[in-house]
């Protein structure tokens, strides 16, 4: 079963529950909402606050992707404000494991997001504590940048490694023309932020981007 996770990131800001909306309309399984400060990544989007307005529109899980220095800083933050699944990127703590134990005691899914440039290899020791390994298949920062396939070799390898029931997400250049090829190398969560909202037919998009 594949999963469906559109990104907040290209909603419009000036109407998020409209976004939001679109979501639970389309058919999608899950919020993708990206956390960035300006040092972790070059760009600086929203906070908990956002996460705990988001979490009074829908009841759909949300997965907060935190693209913060130091994530260990505001766990129980995020956790308090309504994120079910809590992703924080292994570049971003010099304590990754100790990270995901503190996700794990607030009661939320720990998951574990990895860089392009970051070895597939380094989560292989973590699966005991994760629910969900998020692969950047872009360096993180911005929505609608270009797909980089040498990420589907990761994703392949950890699958071979992890069996099935890992989660194992893709986020960055997802779209319903390179869905196929991201499913066959195991990927069984679909981030999309641009091809969801630049969709004219968002019901549509969602299949098609589980390949039905
Ligand atoms: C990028 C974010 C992504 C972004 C994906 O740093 O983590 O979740 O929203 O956007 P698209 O699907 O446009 O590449
Ligand atoms: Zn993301």
């Amino acid at each position: 079963m594949i999963k469906v996770s559109p990104s907040i990131l290209s909603a419009d800001f000036s109407n998020i529950a409209a976004g939001i909306k679109e979501i639970e309309l389309s058919g999608a399984d899950m919020v993708h909402m990206d956390v960035m400060d300006g040092m972790f990544v070059p760009n600086i989007t929203f906070g908990q606050p956002m996460v705990a307005a988001v979490r009074k529109m829908t009841k759909l899980p949300l997965d907060v992707h935190l693209m913060i220095e130091r994530p260990e800083r505001y766990i129980e933050e995020f956790a308090d404000a309504g994120a079910d699944i809590i992703v924080a990127h292994v570049e971003a703590t010099k304590h990754i494991h100790r990270v995901l134990q503190q996700i794990r005691l607030t009661g939320k899914k720990p998951g574990l997001a990895l860089n392009p440039g970051t070895p597939i290899e380094v989560c292989f020791g973590l699966l005991n504590y994760v629910e969900m390994v998020l692969i950047m298949s872009v360096n993180p920062g911005f929505g609608g940048q270009k797909f980089i396939p040498e990420s589907l070799i990761k994703a392949r390898k950890l699958r071979d490694y992890s069996g099935n029931d890992l989660d194992i997400q893709f986020d960055g250049g997802v779209s319903s023309k390179n869905a196929k090829e991201i499913i066959a190398a195991g990927v069984n969560v679909l981030v999309s932020g641009s091809a969801f909202f630049n969709a004219p037919d968002k019901k549509a998009e969602v299949r098609a981007l589980r390949g039905e």
